[in-house]
């Protein structure tokens, strides 16, 4: 009896929580220091629970500054854009414009492997080499409270993927930060550190893509249809079964009719044809003889 009372309890407890948590009547925080418009998909750590989605959660520092943390990558937010679904970030080391390497090293890969997010895969960034050598053409480059007598570092500014061959022999990309928007025009691409070091400063934009969120849940994944932001296809492994077995009805629908077409219209005149042939020769044999 004690039992049950308690079980019941437990549960009466448990229901009167869970009505809590849906009936929340906090209001969600839509502003923290310089973003006023903060809304679905982000939401505040802290915030009620129905405030947007748990994938794309912001906080709020001491400072009053929004902050996304991304695979352990600390960014302030500059901007969010509902229209066009694009978030400026800057990476908190960089974001002081101060000699020095991002708080973590991002590249293009982690934010396409990562589903939440979208930027081209050929877009600006910053790669930080070390080399061993002094590198004379990159001495623009170099990145001088990183570099010491036995180790050089220098960044190098591109909107493409730098290649092994790409970067001299004696040298190695050691860190990377995504910059600008996926679009900048190739000629603005800084060319010395200091200028660097400023459009560093200035952050990067990605775009946000809940749906493709969703297609990864679901175990597909997002087949990006042309460069252009947030186009994409939800393709899962099976739509290849799908497809196979699908191919292969379809060939043996046309191997069945083509035979038929084949024996119908082919085949069965040349037997008849063939019959009548041999008919008409026995016949004249049969007059001949
Ligand atoms: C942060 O913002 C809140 C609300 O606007 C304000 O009360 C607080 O003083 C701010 N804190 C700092 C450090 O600016
Ligand atoms: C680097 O080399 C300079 C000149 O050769 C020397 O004065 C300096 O102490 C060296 N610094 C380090 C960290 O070895
Ligand atoms: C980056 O590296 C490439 C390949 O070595 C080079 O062509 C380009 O000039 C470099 N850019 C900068 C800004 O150093």
């Amino acid at each position: 009896m004690r039992n049950t009372v308690s079980i019941a309890l437990t549960f009466l407890a448990l229901l009167i929580i869970h009505v809590q948590a849906r009936t929340d009547p906090r209001q969600c925080t839509t502003s923290c220091g310089d973003i006023h418009n903060i809304g679905y998909p982000f939401r505040l750590r802290g915030d009620p629970s129905h405030c947007g989605d748990p994938d794309y959660e912001l906080y709020c520092d001491a400072n009053n500054r929004t902050i996304l943390n991304f695979h352990a990558g600390l960014y302030y937010v500059k901007r969010i854009s509902y229209a066009d679904r694009v978030i400026r970030l800057v990476d908190v080391n960089l974001a002081t414009g101060n000699c020095g390497l991002p708080y973590r090293s991002l590249g293009i890969e982690e934010v396409l492997g990562d589903g939440r997010y979208n930027r081209k895969y050929s877009s600006p960034h910053a790669s930080f080499v070390r080399c061993s050598v002094e590198i004379n053409s990159m001495r623009n480059n170099i990145v001088p409270c990183l570099s010491g007598n036995t180790s050089r570092v220098y960044v190098n500014y591109t909107d493409y993927m730098l290649y092994y061959l790409d970067i001299p022999r004696s040298c190695s990309v050691f860190a990377m930060a995504l910059s600008g928007g996926s679009d900048d025009p190739k000629v603005n691409l800084p060319t010395s550190y200091d200028d660097i070091r400023r459009k560093l400063q200035l952050g990067f934009d990605l775009t946000w893509t809940v749906e493709c969120r969703d297609c990864l849940a679901d175990g597909g994944y997002c087949q990006f249809l042309t460069e252009e932001r947030n186009r994409f296809r939800c393709s899962k492994e099976e739509d290849y079964a799908t497809q196979l077995r699908n191919a292969i009805l379809y060939l043996a629908a046309v191997f069945v009719i083509g035979m038929t077409i084949l024996c119908r219209y082919i085949l069965a005149p040349l037997v008849v044809f063939n019959f009548i042939l041999h008919k008409c020769c026995s016949k004249r044999n049969r007059i001949e003889q």
